[in-house]
Parts: structure tokens; C-alpha cells; sequence
């Protein structure tokens, strides 16, 4: 896998490295870092410990960080967008705490998972507490369009994280259902982010290009997820290793293996999804590696990518633009 390349970077863009976009955002995300600590707040001890844990534990803030380059991208002077930044990153956080049970995961951001820690009852509650904090903070927005969009946006997750569990062990999962799986799980919230950033800006000449650019990049994005769960030596990665196979989830490097291997392969596979735990992980690996599964997945990845690129064209040029340039290259190739 090649992760030093940059195919789509403008020769005269402000932006060439990751550092450089954290730099131009550096202080709308301190600004949405403190929206999210106030808003952590609750009588509850056992809410503030768990949701502390995990959002002080950090992440990437990448959706918020989108949220805040696109309305910056769209014009935007005032403070409205750090709110809705802080918002779609509780709605992340709390899918992530309800994920990890799902999955049975044991590592996230660095950490032990919350489920881990404290159970899984503990977490699926403060999920629904950070859910449910994130609805009362777009109430402060006082923007029914964003209400709608989140509200669509949160249904949609939960329809991608039910398709997906309908969908564990099934070996006749087709590219098409992959794709649908992971447009309504993580390509919808990216979306929505978006979009509603040209919303809080007040240019709406701008909504659909900024949710199309959003809605690619998530796709790219949770393609190299996948891609990356089932990295060989990967220092960076910040949470647990062949959680999908180990829990029976077919994503693409394994539906292209099912397609396109021989029949070794689709035997290894079918023997390592009936049979929970990681037991085959090594050897899956190496098939996905030697049959081009991984390369194909990433091409993948990079037709999302340079999608999301091409919708760029419809905003003015501007630092803010480069940046969201550069994180189109960045949401395929990256390693955590
Ligand atoms: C993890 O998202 C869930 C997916 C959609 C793949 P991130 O990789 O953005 O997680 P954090 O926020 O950086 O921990
Ligand atoms: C993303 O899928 C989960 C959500 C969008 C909630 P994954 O299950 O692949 O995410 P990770 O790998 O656990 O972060
Ligand atoms: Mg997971
Ligand atoms: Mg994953």
C-alpha cells in the first residue's frame, strides 16, 4: 500500500500537509473543543467519567474540522458553525460508544473501549446521553434545517448500523449492498455536516456541492477504514486490529476476495467468518494482500476521493478550499 503519494494536490495550493490544515483551523477547534467540555456536563458522575474518557481520549475531530473548513469555505465570519462542529462530533462520539458494543472492540482511541471499562450497558446509555445532548444543543441553533438534516442524518446511521448487522455473515453481500452499508453508517454524517455548514453560512448556492464533497469524502473515508482493519504493521492505528473479520462483517477487501480469489481463498474466508475470534486473521491478510484485494479497495477509495475533489470546483478559491483539497487525500490515505 502506498501512503506517500498526494494524486490530487494543486502545485500552487497553501496546504501540503495535514499540519498546515490544523493550522488554519486551529482556532475555530479550540473554539469547538470548548463547546464540547461545557457541554459534557451532567449531575450523573458515572456520565461525565465515561463520555470524558472518550472525548478527552481525542480522535481525529475530523468531521467537526470539516464542519468548521466548510463554512469557512463558504464565507462564513461568524461563530454559529463551532456549535454545529461541536454537535456532529457528539453524534459521532455516540455512535462510536454503541459501536464498539456491537463490535465487541476493545481498543478505541488509544484506549480501552468503554464497554471494556464499564460494560456495555453503561455504554450504550451515555451514548444515548450524548445523542440526546446533541439534539438539545441544536435546539441553541435554532435552525430548523438543521434539525431536519440531523435528525434524517442520526436515522440514516441507525438504518446502516442495522443493514450491517443483517448483513454479518453473509457471504452473498455484493459490492452495491457494501456500498449502501457504509453511505448510510458514515458517508451520511460527513454529508450532513457539510451541508449544513453552507446552511449556518447562509449560502445555500453552495449546499449541495459542500453535501456531495462530504458524502464522497465519508465513503472514501470508511473504505479506508476497512482497508485498514486489516493493516500489516501498523503503528499508528489507534484502535483494535481485524475486528471485522474476528466479528463475521464482510466489507470490501473481503467481498472482492470472495468474487476474484480462487477457491482456496473463498474457502479460508468462508472458514474464518463461520468461526468468530481472530484466529485466521493472519492468513486472510496475507490472501487480501497477495489477490489484490487491499489495491482494489483502495482504488475504491480513491474514485470516492477524487469525486468529492471535483465538487471543490464550485466554491471560490480560498485557503479554506485547499484544505478541504488536501483532506480528500487524506481520507483515503491515511494510516489511523
Ligand atoms: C471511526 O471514525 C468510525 C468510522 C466511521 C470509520 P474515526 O476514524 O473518525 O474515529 P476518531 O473520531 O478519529 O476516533
Ligand atoms: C463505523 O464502522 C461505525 C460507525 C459509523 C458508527 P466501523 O465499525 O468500521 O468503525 P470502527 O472501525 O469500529 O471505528
Ligand atoms: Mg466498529
Ligand atoms: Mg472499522
Amino acid at each position: 500500500m502506498n501512503h506517500n503519494i498526494n494524486i490530487f494536490l494543486d502545485t500552487d495550493s497553501s496546504i501540503t500537509t495535514l499540519a498546515d490544515v490544523l493550522a488554519l483551523a486551529a482556532e475555530d477547534m479550540q473554539a469547538v473543543n470548548s463547546v464540547i467540555r461545557q457541554s459534557l456536563d451532567s449531575p450523573v458522575i458515572l456520565i461525565r467519567q465515561i463520555a470524558e474518557y472518550i472525548i478527552g481520549a481525542g480522535g481525529k475531530r475530523l468531521r467537526p474540522l470539516l464542519v468548521v473548513l466548510s463554512a469557512r469555505a463558504a464565507g462564513y465570519q461568524g461563530q454559529q458553525h463551532i456549535k454545529l462542529a461541536a454537535i456532529i462530533e457528539f453524534i459521532h462520539t455516540a455512535t462510536l460508544l454503541h459501536d464498539d458494543v456491537v463490535d465487541e472492540s476493545d481498543m478505541r482511541r488509544g484506549n480501552q473501549t468503554a464497554n471494556t471499562v464499564w460494560g456495555n450497558s453503561a455504554s450504550v446509555l451515555v451514548g444515548d446521553f450524548l445523542y440526546s445532548r446533541a439534539f438539545q444543543m441544536m435546539v441553541g441553533l435554532d435552525s430548523m434545517e438543521v434539525m431536519r438534516v440531523l435528525a434524517d442524518a442520526t436515522n440514516t446511521i441507525s438504518e446502516g448500523e442495522v443493514q450491517q448487522l443483517l448483513n454479518i455473515g453473509n457471504l452473498e453481500i455484493s459490492e452495491a449492498d457494501y456500498e449502501q452499508i457504509i453511505a448510510r453508517k458514515t458517508a451520511k454524517l460527513f454529508e450532513a455536516g457539510c451541508q449544513l455548514a453552507a446552511d449556518v453560512a447562509d449560502s445555500p448556492n453552495m449546499t449541495t456541492a459542500l453535501g456531495n464533497y462530504g458524502r464522497h469524502l465519508g465513503m472514501a473515508f470508511q473504505i479506508a477504514d476497512d482497508i485498514l482493519d486489516y493493516a500489516m504493521d501498523n503503528p499508528d492505528l489507534d484502535k483494535s486490529l481485524g475486528d471485522d473479520l474476528a466479528e463475521g462483517k464482510l466489507t470490501l477487501p473481503l467481498i472482492y476476495l470472495l468474487e476474484n480469489g480462487q477457491d482456496c481463498d473463498k474457502s479460508a474466508i468462508i472458514k474464518a467468518v463461520k468461526q468468530p475470534g481472530k484466529g485466521d486473521f493472519a492468513d486472510i491478510q496475507q490472501r487480501l494482500e497477495r489477490s489484490q484485494a487491499l489495491a482494489y479497495s483502495q482504488k475504491r477509495a480513491i474514485e470516492f476521493a477524487r469525486r468529492a475533489y471535483a465538487q471543490l470546483d464550485c466554491l471560490p478559491a480560498s485557503p479554506f478550499r485547499d484544505a478541504l483539497a488536501y483532506l480528500t487525500e487524506f481520507a483515503w490515505n491515511r494510516t489511523k
